[in-house]
């Protein structure tokens, strides 16, 4: 009878932390299918500004809300002025873009930023066998690379729904 009585206590104890992990900063942030599935966003190791989806032993780590900035390098994650319908990301020193937003776990730019809500990214095949990562306004693709289009990104799944 003590035994089981001091077993939950324990499972209860160790189910309240990991609520309170669920829940804390910063974050991964990675793509959820093919041919891109759980790679994570990060910067190339030859380019700082080149934002990336690669392995999970180089991710690394947001704060994300109206801007999202790596904990890693300090560097804010922008969007590029690029007249195609896809937008080159950067990751730059001060930050230019304040659009970002987190919709349940997903990446947007809100609805009341320039781009309006916007979900989508492209993804094309880059040395070293990473991905550079664009955001997706249209349909457009770079002619002459292996892109995959209309990627989404997330934040890692961290257990049960609360
Ligand atoms: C680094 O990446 C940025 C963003 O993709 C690009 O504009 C720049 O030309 C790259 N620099 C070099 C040296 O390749
Ligand atoms: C980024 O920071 C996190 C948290 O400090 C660390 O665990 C991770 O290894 C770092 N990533 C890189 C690529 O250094």
């Amino acid at each position: 009878m003590l035994l089981s009585i001091s077993t939950a206590v324990i499972a209860a104890a160790t189910g309240a932390s990991a609520l309170a992990v669920a829940g804390s900063k910063p974050e991964q942030i990675r793509s959820d299918q093919d041919p891109v599935f759980h790679l994570y966003l990060q910067a190339h190791p030859k380019n700082a500004s080149q934002v990336v989806l690669g392995p999970v032993g180089t991710s690394e780590y947001f704060n994300i809300g109206g801007t999202i900035q790596s904990t890693n390098t300090s560097r804010y994650l922008n969007i590029g002025g690029d007249s195609t319908s896809y937008k080159t990301l950067t990751f730059d020193t001060a930050s230019s873009t304040t659009a970002w937003q987190l919709e349940g776990d997903t990446i947007i730019t809100s609805t009341s930023s320039s781009y309006g809500r916007q979900l989508n990214f492209l993804a094309c095949k880059t040395d070293g066998g990473f991905w550079q990562v664009y955001l997706q306004t249209g349909s457009a693709t770079p002619s002459g690379q292996t892109c995959s289009n209309y990627q989404s990104l997330h934040l890692p799944y961290e257990g049960p729904a609360v």
